[in-house]
């Protein structure tokens, strides 16, 4: 589209009370202002971010994230003008008198489309929408049962009078229950023409960008404001919000999922992250969480198992079973109490309590009850090489760094601490004593 996006995220959150930056809070694993930057790269090759609060650590997080995108950063002087249009203002008389405000960059088109950073659901598709129509100002309203913390938006004859920040309202101005979500579409020159108006005279002491609305409306320009719905719209100002985001965005994540052919049991209990990708018929237990880059596919992941990072292909993980980042599964039965980390298994069956660090198992092979690879020796990780057919009895203890080659038995209760040669049978076990009425030597009554 020929329009420029600006995306405002130089606020200081301080309703989030967290030492994270707002933006950067998650929703099913990925930053609010990253689902923001994608869908606005989806829409423009002209993106503005306005950052100031932490801007260089949300900056440098950007720049990792979009290593290959032309992105504008801008600086907001927020010490002059701090609000949402003081995000868009430079050069004012003063603090007070904003006479001579100007843009501080510029922008490749004439029509902007301006967006809060902390809507992270709004999709590119409905802000195409909104940018279709025609009038020369266009926003959008969410009717709200709970309009807490955001601009109210007093209508007359269904058209926009007025926003009126939360904190500068009445009470009977606060019964509203149409708020402004925080999008806008604007003419450059329009909205210059309104930013030497602008007074910071509010409880905030801040320059609003909904005064331009107000002023506007004064004058008759053409406002459109667009009904929305909150499962796009929502603004995440405290953790509340930030929880209500990440429902909603899961609800559509399991839909999706659920859509293209994967069954979930429970599926409100199921946390997905935005990354996850399943292929296949896969099955999905009650309490599962699936996180980071993880690929399910044609697998049954069981009640309450953690898989992170790794990819599961026809297998079946768990009831709660833990697998850790950069694991690759085929082909294998993964039980309860069983975490395996930064490990390829095919075709291998470790049922019951173990831990698998840093290995490779062979196809065919057996983990018994109990086998703990001992991957640490507390300066460095060691990795465990496992053949083909091995049968690893239970409580195995196998010491790093470790290579068992193929067809080789392993008794109950052993620690290997030595490489095991092809088709050889070890144990490291004590011998075991009898001792002859020991039991009752040991519990003589005196
Ligand atoms: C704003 C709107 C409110 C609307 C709500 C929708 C104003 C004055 N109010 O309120 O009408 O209902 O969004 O979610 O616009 N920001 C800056 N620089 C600043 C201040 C804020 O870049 O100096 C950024 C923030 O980082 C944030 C966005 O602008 O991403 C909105 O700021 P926020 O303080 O959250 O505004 P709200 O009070 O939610
Ligand atoms: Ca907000």
């Amino acid at each position: 589209m020929n329009i420029s996006v600006i995306i405002l995220a130089g606020g200081a959150g301080s309703r989030m009370k967290s030492s994270i930056p707002k933006v950067l809070h998650r929703i099913c694993g990925k930053e609010m202002l990253f689902f923001t930057i994608d869908e606005a790269l989806k829409l423009s090759k002209d993106v503005h971010i306005v950052l100031y609060h932490n801007a260089d650590v949300i900056q440098k997080r950007i720049l990792k994230a979009y290593p290959k995108h032309k992105l504008s950063f801008h600086i907001q002087d927020y010490a002059n003008y701090p609000g949402t249009a003081g995000a868009l203002m430079q050069g004012a008389e003063s603090s007070q008198n904003a006479k001579n405000a100007k843009m501080p960059f510029s922008t490749k088109y004439k029509e902007l489309l301006i967006l809060n950073g902390d809507m992270p659901l709004v999709s590119a598709k409905t802000l195409e929408q909104l940018c279709a129509k025609k009038a020369k100002i266009i926003m959008s309203i969410l009717h709200l049962d709970n309009p807490n913390g955001y601009g109210r938006v007093v209508l007359k004859g269904g058209k926009v009078e007025q926003i009126i920040e939360q904190k500068d309202a009445t009470n009977a101005q606060l019964s509203i229950k149409d708020v402004n979500a925080g999008v806008y579409k604007i003419d450059r020159a329009l909205l210059e023409s309104y930013l030497p108006t602008l007074t910071n005279d509010n409880k905030q002491g801040e320059f609003y960008l909904t005064d331009v609305i107000y002023k506007a409306r004064r004058d008759n320009i053409d406002i459109e404001a667009l009904s929305v719905e909150e499962s796009e719209f929502i603004g995440v100002n405290d953790k509340v919000a930030l929880a209500q985001a990440e429902s909603i965005k899961l609800e559509a994540l399991r839909n999706a999922a659920m859509e293209q052919g994967v069954i979930m049991h429970l599926p409100h209990t199921i946390y997905i992250e935005s990354s996850v990708i399943f292929e296949g018929e896969c099955e999905i237990e009650q309490g599962v969480q699936i996180k980071g880059n993880s690929v399910i596919k044609s697998s049954h992941i069981k009640a309450h198992s953690v898989i992170e990072d790794s990819t599961i292909d026809s297998s079946d993980i768990g009831p709660l079973a833990h697998i850790r980042p950069n694991s690759t599964i085929s082909h294998s039965h993964i039980g309860n109490f069983v975490e395996v980390k930064s490990s390829v298994l095919d075709n291998v069956k470790a049922g019951h309590l173990s831990y698998l660090g840093d290995c490779e198992i062979g196809s065919g092979t057996n983990v018994g009850a109990g086998v703990i690879t001992c991957n640490y020796d507390g300066k460095k990780k060691h990795k465990t090489i496992i053949g083909k057919d091995v049968f690893i009895g239970s409580d195995t203890q196998l010491v790093a760094p470790l290579k068992i080659e193929s067809s080789v038995l392993i008794g109950a209760g052993s620690t290997i601490t030595k490489n095991v040669a092809k088709g050889e049978l070890v144990l490291s076990r004590v011998s075991q004593k009898h001792i002859k009425n020991g039991y009752f030597t040991f519990f003589k009554k005196p």
